[in-house]
This record gives C-alpha cells, sequence and structure tokens, in this order.
C-alpha cells in the first residue's frame, strides 16, 4: 500500500536508506571492512572487458558504474542501451563480463542482448530487483538489488539500490585485481555505509525542494547539467521530468554545453546544475557561469560549502548533504526524483502510471 503517502512513487522515494541499506548488507562486510559478493566463488580476476547494457533509468545506472569500474579496477567497459546493442554488431572479447541492469528483469530489450552475449561466450552477470524473472534465472552471476516491489513506474529505489550494487562490484573487481589496499577496501566500505543516512539527509530537504518546484512546473523546456558521475544524474533528472511531468527535458555533459545546447539558453529554459563539492566542482561552476552570463536562470544542487561558493546569482539552490563523491550519484538521485515528483504534482499528471508508459517494457 501507499501507506501515508500520496502516491507510490513518493512512498519509493522515502524508502530509499532503508532499501538501500538492505541491499548493502549482502555486498558489505561492515564490521571486517570488505566488499563481498553474494556469490564469493566466482572468479573476477580473469576479467578483460566488462560490457554493461540496459535501458532507461538502469541504463544510467550503468553509466555511472562505467566511471568507477574504470576509475577503480581499470577495466575497459564498453557500454549501450539494449535496443542498439541487440542490433550492431558488438565485439566482445574472450573472458568478458557482460553485465545487465534491470528492475523487472524482464525488460525485452536487454533480455534479448543477454541472450546474445550468453551465445557469444560472455560471463553473464545481472543485476536485477526481480530475483524470479528471466534474467535472474540466465545468469551466471546474480547481483539482486533488494528494493522491495517498486510500483510507480518511475523507477526511483531501484536505481540508487542498483548503484550500491554497482559500486561493490566496481570495489569487488578492483580487489580481484590486486587494486585495493586493504585500506582502501576500508574506505570504500566506510563511505558505502554512510549512504543510508546521507540519503535520509537528502530527504530532509523535501518541502524545500516542493517549494522550488513552483519555478520548474511552469515551463517547457528544462536542461540538466553535470559532470563525471554526474553527467548521468543530469540525464536520470531529465528523464524523471520528461516521464512524469510531461515537460521537456534534456541532460547534458556540462563541458559539451558550449557545442552547442547553449543556443537554447534564455529565461524561460530553466537549467538544474548538479554539482557536489569534488574535483569536478570549478569545471562545472564555469559551465554554469556562461549559462548565467546568457541569462539562464540556474537551480544549483550542491552542498553548503558548493552553494556558498558557487550560489550567488542562482535562481534556486537546493543543499544536499556533503558527502564523499562515491555516494553523490546515489544521494544527488533524491533531489532530482523529488523535483521531477512535484513538478508533476502541480501539473496534476497521473505520476504512479504516466500516459504512454509501461512499468515493464515487455515488447520491443
Ligand atoms: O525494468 P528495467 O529496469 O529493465 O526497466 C528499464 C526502463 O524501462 C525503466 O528504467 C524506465 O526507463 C523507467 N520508467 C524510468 O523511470
Amino acid at each position: 500500500s501507499k501507506g501515508n503517502h500520496k502516491h507510490y512513487m513518493l512512498k519509493e522515494i522515502y524508502e530509499q536508506p532503508i532499501v538501500v541499506a538492505q541491499t548493502l548488507r549482502s555486498y558489505l562486510k561492515r564490521m571486517e571492512g570488505e566488499v563481498s559478493l553474494p556469490i564469493p566463488e566466482f572468479d573476477l580476476s580473469t576479467i578483460k572487458r566488462v560490457t554493461i547494457v540496459a535501458c532507461g533509468t538502469s541504463f544510467y545506472a550503468g553509466m555511472v558504474a562505467k566511471y568507477w569500474f574504470e576509475q577503480f579496477a581499470r577495466v575497459p567497459v564498453d557500454l549501450d542501451v539494449a535496443s542498439e546493442f541487440r542490433y550492431r554488431a558488438p565485439v566482445m572479447e574472450d573472458g568478458g563480463l557482460a553485465l545487465f541492469i534491470s528492475q523487472s528483469g524482464e525488460t525485452a530489450d536487454t533480455l534479448a542482448a543477454l541472450r546474445h552475449a550468453k551465445a557469444e561466450g560472455q560471463k553473464i552477470a545481472v543485476v536485477v530487483n526481480v530475483p524470479t524473472s528471466s534474467m535472474a534465472r540466465e545468469a551466471d552471476l546474480l547481483l539482486p538489488t533488494h528494493a522491495g516491489p517498486e510500483i510507480g513506474v518511475a523507477s526511483t529505489k531501484a536505481f540508487t539500490c542498483q548503484l550500491a550494487v554497482l559500486a561493490a562490484l566496481a570495489a569487488n573487481l578492483a580487489r580481484a585485481k590486486g587494486l585495493l589496499s586493504k585500506e582502501q577496501e576500508r574506505e570504500i566500505v566506510r563511505h558505502l555505509s554512510e549512504a543510508p543516512a546521507a540519503l535520509n539527509g537528502a530527504l530532509a530537504y523535501d518541502e524545500a525542494i516542493e517549494a522550488m518546484a513552483h519555478n520548474i512546473a511552469g515551463a517547457r523546456d528544462v536542461l540538466y547539467l553535470g559532470r563525471g558521475t554526474d553527467y548521468p544524474l543530469a540525464l536520470e533528472g531529465a528523464l524523471k521530468l520528461k516521464e512524469i511531468s510531461y515537460i521537456h527535458a534534456e541532460g547534458y555533459a556540462a563541458g559539451e554545453m558550449k557545442h552547442g545546447p547553449i543556443a537554447l539558453i534564455d529565461e524561460h529554459v530553466p537549467v538544474i546544475v548538479i554539482a557536489p563539492s569534488g574535483p569536478l566542482f570549478d569545471k562545472t561552476v564555469s559551465n554554469m557561469q556562461e549559462v548565467m552570463a546568457r541569462g539562464g536562470k540556474v537551480v544549483l544542487i550542491s552542498d553548503y560549502d558548493g552553494i556558498q561558493a558557487a550560489g550567488e546569482g542562482c535562481m534556486a539552490t537546493i543543499t544536499m548533504p556533503k558527502v564523499h563523491p562515491l555516494i553523490a550519484p546515489l544521494v544527488y538521485a533524491v533531489p532530482v526524483q523529488l523535483l521531477a515528483y512535484h513538478v508533476a504534482v502541480l501539473k496534476g499528471t497521473d505520476v504512479d502510471q504516466p500516459r504512454n508508459l509501461a512499468k515493464s517494457v515487455t515488447v520491443e
């Protein structure tokens, strides 16, 4: 049931601290300071390349994972949406791991892509939320998320749980490759363990985000910008807004703005900038200032330090708890979900059952 919440989507957004904690429990040995897999005997040390395939929000989780696998495990990663992967001629080397990410485990294109990779001799890993699904059954390495049933068509808690699993998988891969010292592993476990509390911290800004939603509800177009792992978050924010509020939105890598989309900027196009403090902060802020110099109305989502440093002149700011960059994608998922949710409520759309969409896309 929806409990006290008006919509399943809101309920599921609020469940994130609990379900992420629940999911992490099967991937972290907190006391020992170690990451682990549900199938510990699966040998990751020989994996030479990872091919990640998914659709929609699950694809954006995969995109975040690409940054992590490269950064921590130094493994080359191919990434594609399932509907493209299936119909091109993807080159998969021997000894490769093909990783499929899906809430339902039944998405037709992703399942077909899995079968194709299997036929090509790849090891098959799946991150799925439905343990009885086709993808779960066909995997060599089953990596479940424990988000519980997700009813709202807009994926929320499944996404953050996918990120939790993928971060743990990246760390496991790095360890198997001998790239992680005990100390580094302990640090990763510590940061991941902080995610549930940080998600609670992010949820505390719900009312502020609701008030801010009025600035967005009247827009025809909205842009989302981010860099690094915040780039997929920008894409995810835009997808959420499109699918439930029917406002046209686009996510862009902040550095790509000046290669075209900046031409769209005027006072009618709100620009949501996702920029937690961290190594890429200054770069993103300079792109944000280029937008502001052209009359763009910016909503900056950052932590207190980031907003102190760069919030001046923004139409609005949303303050997030200050977190380690590893868990920032989980934490910053919350404000983009809540923003889309509140805009949709203001517009009076059917939040849980948006037009033209199905929860599980079992046809091509
Ligand atoms: O069940 P899956 O994770 O395979 O579904 C993939 C997409 O259909 C799904 O994420 C879709 O994009 C959501 N409605 C986004 O909120």
